[in-house]
C-alpha cells in the first residue's frame, strides 16, 4: 500500500480516524495536510477511546512516523494537550514531527472566531470557535506566524506586536468587544510552547517526500470532509481548508503523482454539524434514534450532529471531485432496526431532476431529495465476514456503489478496530 489518502466524504465525522487507525498498522506514516484542532478524530481500541484533534491517529503505532503537515493551523496549547494526554496513558510521541511552515493559531484568532459569529447573527455558520477562520485568514492575506518564526524570538515578537496591535483595533473598534491583547505576555507564553515543541519541530516535507520514494507505506488522513471544502463544499458554510485529496498536495508538500489510492470515508447515512443546507435532513423520530444508537455528537464541540439519510447526489460529488476508487462505507450497524432505508437518488429542483450537486447554496435550499426505499436489517455488529451480511445489507452496498461510481472496500459495523469487514483480500 504505498500511498493513500483517506478523506471524509461527506460533512466530516464519516469515521475517519477508525480506518487511519486500522490502515496505520501497516502503515510507516501517517501525515496530517490541513484543518486544525477543529477536527475530532475518535479511535476505539481495547475498551479505551481515543480523540485526537491534531496528532495523527496512527500514533497509537509505535513504529509509525506521524507527520502534522505544513497545512495543517496548530493551536499550540491544544497539541500539547494532547501530547500531556498520550503520555499519561503510557503511549509515546517520539515519532510525532510537526512542519515548521505551519501557522500558529494565536489567542487571538480564538476570539476573533467567536466575535465574527456572533456579529453574523442568524447567518452564523457555527464554527467550532477554534480560530481556525481568522488563523487561514491572516496565513492568506500574509500576516499568519508560523512555526519557523519561533526559532527567532525577536522576529517572532515583531510578528506577534504588529498582530496584536491591529486585532485589538479590530476587536474594540469593529466588534465593540471588550478583550485587550498583551503582546508581551504572548510572546512569553508561546515561546514556552516552542521550548516545550522544539523536538517535533522539522521540514516534513522532506520526510514524506522521501518516504514515498523509499516505497514506504504512507497514509494521508484527512480532516473535516467534501462538503465543508473552501473551494467545493456548501459555501460559506463550510471550512476554510481544503479536505478535498488535491488538499493533500499542498499541505503536505508532495506533488500529485505521489499518490497512489484516494479512499472516501462515508456513514451509510449523512450528519452534519453547524449550520447549513442539508437536504436530506430528518427531523422525526429516525433520525432521533440514528443519533441516539450512532452517538452523533460532537467530538470537539459536544453539540448534537444533524442526521440524515444516505445522500448518493453527495457521494457521487465526492468520488468525482476527490478522484476516489475506493469507499469505506461505516456505522452501517447504526442503522439496524430501522424498517425502510431511504436513500437519496437525485434532487427535484423546479422541474428538474439533476444528480450533480449543485454549485449554488441558493440552488440547493430548494433541492428535494428523490428517494428509492431498501429493505431493512437487524443486529449485524457482531458480523465479521462479508459473506455473513443479510442480503439487505449486500443490496444496500451494491446500491451505493452503483450511484456514487466506486467500490465499497471496507463496511463498518462497530467503533472497535476489529468491527471493520474488509471486503476483498487486504493487499
Ligand atoms: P472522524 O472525525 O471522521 O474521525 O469521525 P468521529 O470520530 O468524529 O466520529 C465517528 C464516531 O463514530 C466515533 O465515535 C467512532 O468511534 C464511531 N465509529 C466509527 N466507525 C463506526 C462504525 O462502523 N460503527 C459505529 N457504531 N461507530 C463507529
Ligand atoms: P472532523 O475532522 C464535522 C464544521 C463546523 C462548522 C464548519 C466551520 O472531525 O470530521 P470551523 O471551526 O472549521 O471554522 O467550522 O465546519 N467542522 C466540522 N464538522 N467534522 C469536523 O472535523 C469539522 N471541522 C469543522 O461544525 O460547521
Ligand atoms: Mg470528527
Amino acid at each position: 500500500m504505498p500511498a493513500k489518502v483517506i478523506i471524509g466524504a461527506q460533512w466530516g465525522d464519516e469515521g475517519k480516524a477508525k480506518i487511519i487507525d486500522i490502515m496505520s498498522e501497516a502503515a510507516d506514516v501517517v501525515v496530517r495536510a490541513q484543518g486544525g484542532n477543529n477536527a475530532g478524530h475518535t479511535v476505539a481500541v481495547n475498551g479505551e477511546v481515543y480523540k485526537f484533534h491534531l496528532v495523527p491517529s496512527g500514533i497509537l503505532y509505535p513504529g509509525t512516523l506521524c507527520i502534522v503537515g505544513n497545512g495543517v493551523v496548530i493551536d499550540p496549547e491544544g497539541i500539547l494537550g494532547e501530547i500531556d494526554m498520550l503520555h499519561q496513558k503510557g503511549i509515546s510521541t517520539e515519532n510525532l514531527k510537526i512542519d515548521v511552515r505551519a501557522h500558529l493559531v494565536m489567542p487571538y484568532h480564538k476570539e476573533l472566531d467567536g466575535l465574527k459569529e456572533v456579529y453574523r447573527g442568524a447567518s452564523d455558520i457555527g464554527t467550532t470557535k477554534k480560530g481556525i477562520g481568522p488563523c487561514y485568514m491572516d496565513k492568506a492575506e500574509r500576516s499568519g506566524i508560523r512555526f519557523c518564526d519561533l526559532s527567532r524570538p525577536e522576529l517572532f515578537a515583531q510578528k506577534v506586536r504588529e498582530n496584536v496591535k491591529i486585532k485589538n483595533e479590530i476587536i474594540q473598534k469593529i466588534y465593540h468587544g471588550d478583550k485587550v491583547f498583551d503582546a508581551e505576555e504572548i510572546i512569553e507564553t508561546y515561546l514556552g510552547y516552542a521550548n516545550r515543541l522544539k523536538s517535533f519541530l522539522t521540514d516534513t516535507t522532506v520526510l514524506t517526500y522521501e518516504a514515498i520514494k523509499s516505497g514506504k507505506n504512507v497514509v494521508f488522513e484527512g480532516a473535516q470532509g467534501t462538503l465543508l471544502d473552501l473551494d467545493l463544499g456548501t459555501y460559506p458554510y463550510v471550512t476554510s481548508s481544503h479536505p478535498v485529496t488535491g488538499g493533500v498536495c499542498i499541505g503536505s508538500g508532495i506533488g500529485p503523482t505521489m499518490i497512489d489510492e484516494c479512499i472516501g470515508v462515508m456513514k451509510g447515512y449523512v450528519t452534519r454539524v453547524g449550520k447549513g443546507p442539508f437536504p436530506t435532513e430528518l427531523f422525526d423520530k429516525v433520525g432521533d434514534q440514528i443519533r441516539d444508537v450512532g452517538h452523533e455528537y460532537g467530538t470537539t464541540t459536544g453539540r448534537p450532529r444533524r442526521c440524515g439519510w444516505f445522500d448518493a447526489v453527495i457521494g457521487k460529488f465526492a468520488v468525482r471531485t476527490s478522484g476516489l476508487a475506493a469507499i469505506a462505507l461505516n456505522k452501517i450497524d447504526v442503522m439496524a432496526h430501522i424498517p425502510v432505508i431511504k436513500i437519496c437518488t437525485a434532487y427535484q429542483l423546479g422541474d428538474q431532476v439533476i444528480t450533480e450537486f449543485p454549485p449554488s447554496l441558493e440552488d440547493l435550499e430548494l433541492c428535494q431529495p428523490i428517494y428509492e426505499e431498501m429493505e431493512g436489517w437487524g443486529e449485524i455488529s457482531h458480523i465479521t465476514q462479508y459473506e455473513e451480511f443479510p442480503q439487505a445489507v449486500k443490496n444496500y452496498i451494491k446500491r451505493v456503489e452503483e450511484l456514487c461510481g466506486a467500490t465499497v472496500t471496507m463496511i463498518g459495523v462497530g467503533p472497535n478496530r476489529e468491527q471493520n469487514i474488509y471486503r476483498f483480500p487486504v493487499q
